[in-house]
């Protein structure tokens, strides 16, 4: 399976802070079934996409080529977890650079602090503008979508996509939580199911025991469609056929 959104790389944010621990993650991603990770640092200066891109091109050059020498059967490629305010709107074309393995689809996160629901649809349509796809990283964390749920079919409608946390599947971090995102995936309106793994300790990438903690709604047609046959068209640049779980 795939893992478009993981925190994985060393000492970029709060993610994975040594090589080490990187390493760690590698392995814990390989004994899960993950056979590509996207390096989903979060972007957070859109004025400083420059520096970002360069940190992380050569983060993942090194670790890919480590992988290589220690036979670890595991691939990286790039990606950002883009934070959306006002600076979109005046990001330049490197914007195209920040997308999950220079495809047309940008992984985005909204703040976690209530704010005006207009404004999301307002960043995602800029980004479709761009000719990129916002692909909205956990949806269900957001107090916002919790508050006014009919953001999603709009955002949905004008191109956007939904990717939802694993360990927001497990119920970890609260019912409420869960619910959603147990909805979004059942209407099929989430097409991309990731790890967003920190680290080793906790929020780490354990897949396959997280899947053990999801609710049965939740079908081995479901996990497939998510984690291997979205992200490879994903990976692969290709647009995304029609949620077969959509009613
Ligand atoms: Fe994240």
């Amino acid at each position: 399976m795939f893992d478009l959104h993981c925190h994985i790389l060393w000492n970029m944010d709060d993610g994975a802070e040594t090589m080490e621990k990187t390493i760690e993650m590698c392995r814990t991603a390989v004994k899960n079934d993950i056979s590509i990770v996207a390096a989903t640092p979060h972007m957070t200066d859109l004025r400083r996409t420059d520096d970002f891109l360069y940190t992380r091109n050569r983060k993942i050059t090194e670790l890919n080529r480590l992988l290589n020498a220690e036979e670890i059967p595991l691939r990286i490629c790039g990606g950002a977890e883009v934070y959306l305010n006002d600076w979109i709107f005046e990001a330049d074309d490197e914007l195209a650079e920040l997308t999950l393995n220079r495809s047309r689809y940008l992984l985005c996160e909204y703040s976690l602090r209530l704010f005006d629901p207009e404004k999301a649809v307002l960043f995602a349509e800029e980004i479709a503008e761009r000719g990129l796809v916002p692909l909205i990283a956990h949806p269900e964390r957001y107090p916002t979508f919790h508050e006014y749920p009919d953001i999603v079919p709009e955002l949905y409608d004008l191109g956007a996509r939904f990717q939802v946390n694993a360990d927001s599947l497990t119920g970890r971090i609260g019912e409420n939580v869960r619910d959603f995102a147990v909805n979004m995936l059942t209407n099929g309106f989430a097409d991309v199911i990731a790890t967003d793994a920190h680290g080793v300790n906790h929020r780490k990438n354990d897949m396959q025991e997280m899947k053990m903690m999801f609710p049965p709604v939740i079908t081995p047609e479901i996990l497939r469609y998510t984690t291997e046959t979205v992200p490879l068209y994903i990976l692969k640049n290709e647009p995304l056929p029609r949620n077969p779980f959509r009613e």
